[in-house]
């Protein structure tokens, strides 16, 4: 049966522990022996919203693996434009790689396309619902940061009501345990509450809403930080209010505790001030190289070739 991976909801805690094992593993693989794994593979990329990290490392993934990257950065390119239907691209396009890596606007396009197609389908993001490859590449740098996923206070400022980036990350790690959430946004963006599971279902997890940056910042042992997202706004006005509410700057970061840890999927606008890029608390571009390996691992795990 051919796997896909379309939402956190699919996986289990020990799915979730293989991607991070075969990441690992793959720390330790030398590049040339990689290069052997997909030889004659093709993936294409269907991204009809933009991106530069995620269908960028995709493609370096598959050919660092030996295999070969077609597709389309922008739907206006295709016969989309024409027209042509989602299920219809899908159809056409599948004749023509291995597997399928695709980014939509619209949520469960994903869900749809894994359905209709015979060949492993990859979510690389569904509007503001999901964007699973991101999450397990973020699971990936929370353990090499912390050395664990557990135990750990977490908060997540910004755009809590799009960002599909917090929405998969949080129903990933509610899988694990001990684990303290500090909702950080403003009133209008706050965290959909059908993310917040009933306590029952989940081991010794919390969630605290504050609108304090400066709190959370003194309190949690990882802030991850999120870009407002305006392509998800139904009324501009409504963004030009929001759109600055947390700016993080090194001065505010003055004092914080020394294990603190700032994540942040990218890209970002002014949430984050270049003058943090210089302290020992930015982690984001440590998760940009983090996500080149977790997607070799997850085209390894879907088309079923050992590392
Ligand atoms: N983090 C992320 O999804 O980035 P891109 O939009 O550049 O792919």
């Amino acid at each position: 049966m051919k796997r896909d991976l379309i939402s956190l909801d699919d996986l289990s805690l020990e799915d979730i522990r293989g991607y991070l094992d075969l990441a690992t593993h793959l720390e330790t693989v030398p590049d040339e022996r990689k290069l052997t794994r997909l030889p004659g593979a093709i993936m294409m990329t269907m991204f009809y919203e933009p991106s530069t990290r995620t269908r960028l490392s995709f493609e370096a993934a598959m050919c660092r693996l030996g295999g070969r990257a077609i597709g389309f950065a922008a739907a206006d390119a295709t016969s989309v434009a024409k027209g042509e239907s989602l299920v219809d691209t899908v159809r056409t396009v599948e004749n023509y790689a291995d597997i399928l890596v695709i980014r939509h606007p619209k949520e469960g396009t994903a869900r749809v396309a894994g359905e209709i197609s015979l060949l492993p389908v990859i979510n690389a993001g569904d509007g503001a619902n999901q964007h699973p490859s991101q999450t397990l590449l973020d699971l990936y740098t929370i353990q090499r940061l912390f050395g664990r996923i557990g135990n750990l206070k977490i908060a997540f400022v910004g755009d809590l009501k799009y960002s599909r980036t917090v929405h998969s990350l949080i129903r990933a790690l509610i899988k694990f345990s001990h684990l303290d959430f500090v909702l950080v946004s403003p009133e209008s963006l706050r965290l959909p509450t059908y993310l917040v599971p009933p306590p029952e279902q989940c081991m010794d997890v919390t969630f605290r809403e504050t609108q304090s940056l400066e709190e959370a910042i003194q309190s949690c042992d990882l802030v991850y930080m999120t870009r407002v997202q305006r392509e998800r706004f139904p009324d501009s006005l409504e963004f030009e209010r929001v759109k600055d509410a947390y700016c993080l700057d090194a001065d505010i970061l003055q004092g914080a505790p020394s294990h603190l840890r700032i994540m942040h999927p990218l890209p970002r606008v002014n949430e984050i001030a270049y003058s943090v890029d210089r302290t020992t608390y930015a982690s984001y571009f440590t998760q940009v190289r983090n996500g080149l390996i977790m997607r070799q691992a997850i085209l390894l795990t879907l088309l079923g070739v050992a590392p």
